[in-house]
């Protein structure tokens, strides 16, 4: 009796704290509807990643080429001191997420054992033939905790069956299963259009190929020139548009189409789907190493980051291992510099401490969306949202009445989760402008031509497709920025 007594105080406890909880509980508002096209979960987790590792590597390493001729003898491959754990270690300490491997080039080479031909690891000295440059790849990166990526090059200048729709198109399906089942998660696979001047008229089935792809592998990102995860950017660069929309009309688009380059690295602020665009670069010159070839210099690095990640893209960066098997040591280097450097100027925000206001917050003082989410450390799913009514020019502004804010970088970040909104957007510095523009996307970065220093600084949108949501502002000092020299030499810098 004593026991069950127990029982039934315990319950009415329990529900007397429930009720005193729900009632206590505070209701917030609700956020805007979307605007469509939105990315799907792999696309938006690919963004997040903003910079990814190329490695190409395979029997060009060897001959000094970009392009091999499919004749090479695979005697020529022998990577002695191959360590793919340096290849993880090199980008693990860039912050590099996903790295992207050759698994075959236009020469047709297999990195890998492939049970369909025998031009593969399996006829080179190599650990004696006993080699898997693909599974070494995968396992490395594994340890480091790095997602994986590769390219299986369309054209084919060595098969036999190339040339032949039929033939061809099934030895390239073998392939990608091969690859697809056998090597865990894959999280990105490139395609291209490239084909042999030999047989202009093949036909790759695309169709088959991205089916297939997605039939093996869950949370990939399919890259072409035409998607359907991830768009081309148009150019090897590594520059997007100053203008660049996630959106596009995949029906307007074809793979390896030269009359489209335009197209694909703007987007389109009315396409129909939700394609972003990646920015493939070297780190030298050539694709592949060559003993001729230096890295790029620094600035040439920050430049490319600005004009790809600061333009709503994804920086894909190849750094391509040497005839021992090893990353050199002078891209380490360059590689380490260039962590460094984005570190130093984007760790801090120095209007983190600033006092911010807005034209208005959606639900008001306790809605949830004010803007001090600019300055949180969310850069996806908080962000401040304008109230409905406050349907033009928009602004959000930062006040540092003592000290002021010095600064020559500014950073933007919509809430693309809900959709990319902005078309227009101007900031100013104490009422003078400094910086405008038109899309913002995951990112828009404007480097000023001189360093501002003010007390108050605006970021006024100009339009957007529905109201803006604005995820992050950061305002920050970029030491390695020179625009006195950038420029020629005879630009004013006025400093304060
Ligand atoms: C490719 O197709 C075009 C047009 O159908 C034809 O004129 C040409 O001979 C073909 N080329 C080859 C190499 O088959
Ligand atoms: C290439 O793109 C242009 C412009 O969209 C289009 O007119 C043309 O038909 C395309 N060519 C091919 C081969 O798809
Ligand atoms: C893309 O598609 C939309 C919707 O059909 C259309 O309004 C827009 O004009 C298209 N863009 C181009 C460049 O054709
Ligand atoms: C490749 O890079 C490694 C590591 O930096 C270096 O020790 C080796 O000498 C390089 N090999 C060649 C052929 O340059
Ligand atoms: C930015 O300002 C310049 C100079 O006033 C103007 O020519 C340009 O059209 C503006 N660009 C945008 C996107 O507003
Ligand atoms: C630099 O200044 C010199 C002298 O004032 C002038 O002649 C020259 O045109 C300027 N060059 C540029 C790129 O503005």
């Amino acid at each position: 009796m004593f026991q069950h007594l127990l029982s039934v105080f315990l319950v009415l406890l329990l529900l007397h704290q429930f009720t005193f909880v729900n009632s206590k509980r505070e209701l917030v508002t609700t956020p805007p509807l979307p605007v469509l096209p939105l990315p799907t979960y792999a696309q938006l987790k690919w963004q997040q990643r903003e910079i990814i590792m190329f490695l190409h590597f395979g029997v060009n390493t060897f001959t000094d080429s970009e392009w091999g001729t499919g004749k090479e003898n695979p005697a020529i491959f022998n990577p002695v001191g191959l360590n793919a754990n340096q290849w993880a270690s090199v980008a693990a300490d860039s912050g590099i997420s996903l790295m992207i491997l050759t698994a075959k080039h236009h020469d047709g080479f297999c990195l890998w054992p492939s049970r369909y031909t025998d031009h593969s690891v399996i006829r080179s000295p190599w650990k004696d033939g006993h080699g898997d440059v693909v599974r070494e790849f995968v396992n490395a990166a594994k340890s480091r905790n790095i997602d994986r990526g590769l390219y299986l090059s369309p054209w084919d200048r060595h098969d036999p069956r190339y040339g032949h729709d039929l033939a061809y198109n099934q030895y390239y399906l073998a392939q990608l299963q091969e690859l697809l089942r056998n090597y865990g998660s894959i999280r990105e696979i490139w395609f291209d259009g490239a084909k042999g001047p030999n047989a202009p008229n093949m036909s790759y089935y695309f169709g088959d190929w991205f089916a297939m792809v997605n039939e093996l592998q869950s949370s990939i990102n399919i890259f072409s020139d035409a998607g359907p995860g991830v768009r081309w950017v148009g150019n090897e660069n590594g520059f997007a548009g100053s203008t660049c929309w996630s959106m596009i009309n995949r029906t307007s688009l074809s793979i390896g189409n030269a009359s489209i380059v335009g197209y694909l690295n703007k987007g389109d602020a009315k396409g129909t789907d939700w394609l972003p665009p990646e920015c493939d670069v070297s780190i030298r010159r050539g694709w592949f190493w060559h003993k001729s070839q230096k890295p790029k210099e620094l600035s040439e690095l920050l430049e490319i980051y600005y004009n790809s990640v600061g333009r709503n893209c994804v920086l894909l960066i190849n750094v391509p291992p040497n005839t021992t098997g090893l990353i050199s040591e002078t891209d380490v280097r360059r590689l380490k510099e260039f962590r460094n450097a984005l570190d130093t100027i984007f760790t801090t925000n120095l209007a983190e401490k600033s006092y911010v206001k807005a034209s208005s917050r959606r639900g008001g003082k306790d809605g949830g969306f004010g803007p001090e989410n600019v300055l949180d450390s969310d850069h996806l799913w908080t962000y401040w949202a304008p109230s409905d009514e406050d349907d033009k020019d928009q602004w959000i502004e930062f006040s540092e009445e003592n000290e002021g804010l010095r600064f020559n970088v500014v950073r933007i970040q919509e809430a693309i989760g809900l959709g990319q909104r902005i078309k227009r957007h101007e900031i100013y510095a104490d009422g003078k402008i400094v910086a405008n523009g038109t899309t913002v996307g995951h990112k828009r970065l404007h480097r000023l031509r001189q360093m501002v220093h003010a007390h108050k600084v605006r970021v006024l949108i100009k339009g957007s497709r529905e109201l803006p949501l604005i995820s992050s502002v950061g305002l920050h000092f970029d030491p390695f920025w020179h625009p006195k020299r950038a420029l020629g030499g005879n630009e004013t810098v006025l400093g304060e």
